[in-house]
């Protein structure tokens, strides 16, 4: 859609949306969408905003990469769907799985593709209880899995997973970043200890040096194993490929999904051979119709391969130091407003005082999009597309600058 929409257009869409379209968030919609291209989202009436989320770490390589466009389309005169996981070989699937493959670990060869997180958190646990043929699973307060069934078991918030009770039994839930609660929760009968690398919906929160390297002595001690979620962190968000590479620890699964795709939707489970030869018996032990779907296949490799063309995942560590600088020198100015600064390359936040979504809602008033997350209600998440310029950069701490001048984030 380019053309523009007038104001009875766009109040006709809000409408017929809110009518039709299974409603999780209160309130009117903040805009109808236009189109995007780079670090821009442009709404449908033709206003243009800096998007400094990415569609929550989605657009790492930004909106519309041309090659992402160009391979889509190419793909799609091709075929696009054609059979369920499993019978074909689709060589759009070997080329993004060989690429991903080759920058994680040692022996982390074989992929389970998917369509999202919360499919890729599914799969990693099915995994995790068969191969070791325990029950229990270990996860961390604040965490975020995914929304479905057994995702959501190993989610933290409360609210969001008693009424859907009961969930998977045999999930604890410990504080992140602490090995004392973890060594005494893992035992005998775990499963897996499930943890993002960098907690994202959390807060942005990176854990201490000796944290992944110590979940990973624990669970090797008592014979369970190490699922790290990079399916927000993963694909160059915190300066490495994945999150969990900012350590020197080798998980025995990796989920992701998210940028992976290129902006369609695909997942992966990455682990070993003979972790995932458990799939296999009995066959079909795990099966999917849409995931690893070679359009968004294809879209994944075009956005891989621009990731490391363009040298995306050093830019990501390079602009981060610098954002977070920026962000420090607007801290000093506002102290009351601006209380702690965090996260690894590009994949950032602040802390207000105050309440993120009221900063949030200012900033967008103003033409920039950041966002709150599920798990941190002072966190303001700024995770922009991972070529987003030191000029762009600039923009969003001046229209920063602007916001808490107004006093907005200080505590109420
Ligand atoms: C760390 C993490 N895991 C899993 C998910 C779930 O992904 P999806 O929304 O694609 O199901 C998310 C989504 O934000 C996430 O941040």
């Amino acid at each position: 859609m380019t053309d523009l929409l007038d104001e009875t257009e766009l109040d006709s869409y809000r409408d017929r949306f809110a009518a039709h379209l299974s409603q999780t968030v209160p309130g009117r919609k903040e805009f109808v969408v236009g189109s995007a291209s780079g670090c821009t989202l442009t709404d449908a009436g033709g206003r243009d905003y800096l998007d400094m989320t990415s569609g929550i770490a989605v657009a790492n390589v930004g909106h519309s990469h041309p090659e992402v466009v160009a391979a889509i389309q190419r793909q799609a005169a091709r075929y696009t769907h054609v059979n369920v996981y499993g019978r074909f070989v689709v060589p759009e699937q070997v080329e993004i799985v060989e690429r991903i493959t080759g920058v994680t670990g040692p022996g982390m060869d074989v992929a389970y593709l998917t369509s999202s997180g919360a499919e890729s958190t599914e799969c990693a646990l099915k995994l995790a209880r068969k191969y070791t043929g325990r029950p229990k699973f270990v996860a961390m307060e604040r965490a975020y899995h995914g929304r479905t069934l057994g995702a959501l078991s190993v989610s933290w918030r409360e609210e969001w997973r008693k009424p859907f009770e009961p969930l998977l039994p045999e999930v604890v839930f410990v504080p992140f970043d602490d090995l004392e609660a973890a060594a005494a929760a893992i035992d005998e009968r775990t499963a897996a200890v499930i943890v993002e690398p960098i907690q994202g919906e959390g807060g942005i929160r990176v854990p201490s040096d000796d944290y992944l390297p110590g979940l990973r002595r624990l669970t090797r001690e008592k014979g369970a194993l190490l699922i790290v979620d990079e399916v927000q962190g993963g694909m160059g968000r915190s300066g490495r490929w994945f999150a969990h590479q900012n350590w020197d620890v080798e998980p025995d699964i990796i989920t992701m999904a998210k940028a992976v795709g290129g902006g369609l939707p695909l997942g992966a489970v990455i682990s070993t051979p003979e972790i995932f030869a458990t799939f296999i018996d009995p066959p079909l032990s795990h099966l999917t119709t849409m995931g690893g779907n070679p359009l968004s296949c294809a879209a994944g490799i075009a956005a891989f391969d621009v990731m490391v063309r363009e040298n995306l995942v050093e830019a990501s560590a390079t602009k981060g130091e610098y954002l977070r600088g920026r962000l420090g020198e607007l801290r000093a100015e506002f102290p009351e407003a601006m209380v702690d600064i965090r996260g690894k390359g590009l994949w950032c936040a602040f802390e207000v005082a105050g309440d993120a979504n009221v900063v949030a809602r200012a900033m967008q008033e103003r033409g920039v999009l950041v966002g709150s997350v599920l798990n941190s209600s002072g966190t303001v998440r700024v995770t922009p597309p991972l070529v987003v310029t030191e000029a762009e950069i600039d923009r969003f701490v001046e229209v920063l600058r602007t916001v808490l001048a107004d006093g907005i984030g200080v505590a109420s």
